[in-house]
């Protein structure tokens, strides 16, 4: 496939960025994740890494009392939450941030928990948890989703949408094998339901598609762009009992000095990951 042009993130950003959140996910989801972590302290630190524009930012401190760091790579996506937490009278407990999540520039076994929707693949499932281990407390929580496929064989049009945009996409136990291998103790995991990708996610995204068609009606490649963006939720109405986002919720152990976690093996699983989730697909 061609490197997409200029043109093509303009209208991506101009889609992406309008929603409320960047991925699958919604707010029942993320307090199921919550009441996962049994032992959180009452206001507990908290890490949110590829926070988008911040839908599940917002519901974390809804759900929480507790302080919020808010880290993403694109910075529009940043300054929007900004806005939105300026409008609720929340800059004061949640603080965005531009950052990089592979380098957050966080203190060391500073957070009580570490929060990431559809956001750690980006770096290597293996290296994300390798740099969450590092900035959770002994006994701190890391609660993240993650795409994985649950059928084999997929269509092809499925397998070539998951090659651009996570190539190495594996299964559920892949995932569980990555946590155990880098210091975590599993503590519970769930698929994320259909609703959660409509709701906040997809719905959102089809109106903003039919908005921007009548705008750019007369821009025959704005459109094109579009009608390509259109194919991810009707592909997910069609396929989506191949693939689905799974929500993982993770437990450092309470001794393990950071360490112990080993590198060169996480790197290995990553290729394994990789390997596996290709593998079995086809
Ligand atoms: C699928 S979106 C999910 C956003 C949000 N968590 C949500 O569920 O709505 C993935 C996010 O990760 C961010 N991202 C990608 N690579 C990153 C990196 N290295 N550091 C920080 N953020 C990153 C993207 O900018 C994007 O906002």
């Amino acid at each position: 496939m061609n490197k997409p042009t200029p043109l093509f993130w303009k209208v991506f950003f101009g889609v992406y960025e309008a929603l409320p959140r960047q991925g699958p996910g919604n707010r029942a989801c993320a307090a199921r994740a919550l009441g996962l972590c049994r032992e959180l302290p009452p206001s507990p630190a908290i890490l949110d890494l590829g926070c988008g524009v911040g839908g599940q930012t917002i519901q974390l401190a809804e759900l929480t009392s507790g302080s919020i760091v808010a880290i993403d790579s694109h910075a529009p996506s940043i300054e929007r939450l900004k806005a939105t937490l300026a409008a609720r009278g929340l800059s004061q407990r949640v603080q965005a941030q531009v950052g990089d999540m592979a380098h957050p520039e966080q203190p060391p076994e500073s957070f009580d928990l570490i929060w990431s929707e559809g956001a750690l693949y980006n770096i290597g499932i293996g290296n994300a948890l390798r740099v969450c281990h590092g900035l959770l407390r002994p006994g701190g929580y890391l609660a993240f989703t993650d795409a994985v496929w649950r059928k084999e064989d997929p269509p092809p049009e499925v397998e070539a949408s998951f090659d651009l945009d996570y190539p190495t996409m594996g299964w559920v136990e892949d995932v569980l094998i990555a946590i155990e291998s880098c210091g975590f103790e599993q503590l519970g995991h769930f698929t994320l339901p259909d609703d959660a990708w409509w709701s906040d996610f997809y719905t959102p995204m089809e109106h903003r598609i039919d908005e921007l068609r009548v705008k750019y009606a007369n821009d025959a490649e704005v459109s094109s762009i579009l009608d390509q963006l259109a194919q991810e939720p009707k592909l997910h109405r069609r396929f989506s009992d191949y693939y689905a986002y799974e929500f993982f919720v993770v437990r450092r152990h309470q001794e393990q000095a950071h360490t112990q976690t080993q590198p060169a093996m996480n790197e290995g699983l990553e290729q394994q990951h990789a390997g596996d989730g290709a593998a079995r697909r086809r």
